[in-house]
């Protein structure tokens, strides 16, 4: 798990703490590059983008966002330090709309922040503690990965065949990733999965991403169109279906990549249990149930030209792009988080976890 998780990592400070390490999803699997961050404009451009993506992963770059945007302000005192806080934390929140870990990354900075305008500390000393909290977001969601990672692992059988939606792998969080680290964990343990990727149309994560990292950590993995999870379900190739997942609402209703909830029809359909899994953080009480999820539209070019140089539709096709879905919670088996599985009825189980 370690070997695989070190070689790749999405996300990190730099060095010398003037910039965040990201590493540029949008040109994987062709190339492995690296890119420095330095401002708070940088990182909005690389979440919009999906240079960085995966809910955990914006978390973790929005809140080293915000340190590296109050720094640069150079406040000269602290009104003019919170003041600037708040304009780039707004900032940053405009990035995406659906991943709640987003929003909860920035509003944790914020509670720092309070407390070290509570105590009275200096600038630099508060600038200290807003990068620790970064960093330290960061470091938390390494292990929160790797407890979903064994949560899940328990509900698995070795050789089982299992099917997963987009990139919900170790680039999408600071480590192991939430559906693929019971995968990780399952390497090595001899568990032989044998892992079927969805190709997760129109911008192709799961071809793109998560083919590529288990193919880098030498996991057998099998990519299929999105309209062949029927087929392989009906074949008996699919044990388990396992996601990530961008928001929960109260009720267990979830937000994930467009084209989840039609895998957790078809799971039902074929009685596949349909696993989620997610941190706590991605869980919003706030949120009653699925219709108050906030789902990113994205552009229309993202189906009509997106993978070929030449058009893939006709010019001024009218197209409908939205980019997450919701699954009934009636359709989830499960949630997997760090603290433990939870079962309907998720509206009173989601409360006490
Ligand atoms: O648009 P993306 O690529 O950011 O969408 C990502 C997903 O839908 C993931 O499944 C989700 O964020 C969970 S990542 C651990």
């Amino acid at each position: 798990m370690e070997k695989v998780a070190e070689a790749i990592q999405s996300v990190k400070l730099s060095e010398d703490q003037n910039g965040v390490v990201i590493l540029d999803q949008t040109l994987l699997p062709g190339l492995k590059k690296y890119e420095t961050l330095t401002s708070a404009n940088d990182v909005w451009d690389a979440i919009v983008k999906l240079k960085v993506r995966g809910a955990p992963a914006i978390g973790i770059v929005a809140a080293y966002g915000v340190y590296l945007g109050v720094k640069q302000l150079d406040p000269q005192n602290t009104k003019e330090l919170h003041q600037g806080f708040l304009q780039v934390k707004e900032y940053l929140a405009s990035s995406r709309p659906t991943a709640v870990n987003l929003f909860w990354a920035l509003r944790r900075m914020e509670e720092k922040l309070d407390l070290t305008l509570s105590k009275g500390h200096s600038i630099p000393a508060i600038l200290e503690e807003l990068r620790e909290e970064a960093e330290l977001i960061r470091l938390e969601d390494e292990k929160v990965c790797e407890a979903i990672g064994k949560h899940a692992l328990t509900l698995l059988e070795p050789g089982t065949g299992i099917l997963t939606h987009c990139n919900a792998g170790a680039i999408a969080t600071a480590k192991y990733g939430t559906a693929l680290a019971p995968i990780y964990l399952g390497q090595q343990e001899g568990y032989d999965f044998k892992v079927y990727a969805d190709e997760t149309r129109p911008l192709l994560q799961g071809a793109r991403l998560t083919a590529w990292e288990l193919s880098e950590a030498n996991i057998d993995v099998t990519l299929i169109c999105d309209n062949m999870a029927s087929i392989v379900m009906s074949e008996g190739k699919i044990q388990a279906v396992l996601v990530g997942c961008d928001r929960v609402a109260a009720n267990g209703d979830t937000a994930n990549k467009i084209g989840t909830s039609g895998v957790a029809i078809l799971a039902k359909h074929y009685g596949i249990p349909f696993y989620v899994c997610a941190p706590i953080s991605t869980i919003d009480l706030n949120c009653k149930n699925g219709q108050e999820i906030v789902i990113e539209e994205r552009k229309s070019e993202e189906i009509t030209t997106q993978w070929y140089t030449e058009p893939m539709a006709p010019e001024g096709v009218k197209t409908y792009n939205p980019a997450f879905d919701v699954t009934s919670h009636e359709l989830i088996t499960a949630i997997i988080t760090e603290n433990g599985i939870i079962r309907p009825n998720y509206q009173e189980n989601l409360k006490e976890i």
